[in-house]
């Protein structure tokens, strides 16, 4: 299902007040979370939404998607800072129910199986967020994983390094690798919403449109999920064809 909206904030709106009927409904949810440049006004909106009518958060579980090897949590760039301090600082979730892959991990091999193992013993995610990477990357799933993958290291494309390393000081401080939750444990979420906005995102969700379900285009695995909702703006949306704009809400 598509839902399509004429701002970032109307986008950002829709995604946050998803999560607060999902949290509302269920408050030990088990909630897959993204970050990057699309999540930082979802994640605005909530806890906006949220200072006006609290909600109780301090039984939901939460895993992130990815995590650059080689940084720390501190570091500005990681995935665990960026998280801290877009969201988790400003929410009471105990931190023991806060996971994000350990990029500096030495032991690479038992962190990835246990990420996946811990997320299935927990009777798997009640909802996934994602963004999309340009080249269709899911996580940091990138073109060509196989869709059974659990999580994993994976050497980043030229395409992310790009889209990534404007975020550094240096280009050359961009992490080479990542590790990912797979595509089979974001399949396996009962719920899915894939947001991208702006005009960076126009190609590749027209692509995502056209596309059958093909690993080279990651997000494409998303096609056979049953309650997949892709939130886009009108910039994201532009070339999607008329038929995708009718059914859309
Ligand atoms: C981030 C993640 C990535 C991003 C994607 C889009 O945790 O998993 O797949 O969602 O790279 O990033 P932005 O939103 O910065 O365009």
């Amino acid at each position: 299902m598509y839902k399509i909206f004429d701002t970032v904030d109307d986008v950002s709106h829709y995604t946050a007040q998803r999560l607060i009927a999902k949290i509302t409904a269920k408050p030990t949810a088990i909630l897959g979370l993204a970050t990057g440049s699309t999540m930082k006004p979802v994640y605005a909106k909530l806890l906006e939404h949220m200072q006006q009518t609290p909600l109780n958060v301090s039984q939901l579980t939460t895993f992130n998607l990815d995590e650059y090897m080689g940084l720390a949590p501190q570091h500005p760039q990681s995935y665990n800072y960026f998280m801290y301090e877009h969201l988790f600082n400003q929410l009471n979730i105990p931190a023991q129910q806060i996971h994000l892959p350990d990029g500096l991990t030495s032991d690479i091999e038992a962190v990835c199986s246990a990420y996946s193992n811990a997320i299935q013993a927990l009777g798997g995610l009640d909802l996934q967020l994602l963004g999309i990477g340009t080249n269709g990357h899911i996580g940091f799933n990138e073109p060509n994983t196989c869709f059974s993958s659990r999580t994993h290291v994976v050497e980043l494309s030229e395409q992310t390094r790009i889209d990534n390393g404007r975020f550094f000081t240096e280009q050359s401080e961009m992490p080479t690798h990542a590790i990912t939750m797979g595509i089979l444990d974001i399949l396996e979420a009962n719920e899915i919403i894939l947001v991208a906005t702006g005009h960076n995102k126009t190609d590749i969700m027209a692509q995502l449109f056209d596309s059958e379900i093909d690993e080279a285009l990651p997000a494409s695995a998303l096609k056979k999920h049953k309650n997949l909702t892709i939130v886009l703006d009108r910039e994201a949306a532009a070339l999607l064809p008329e038929q995708a704009l009718k059914n859309a809400i």
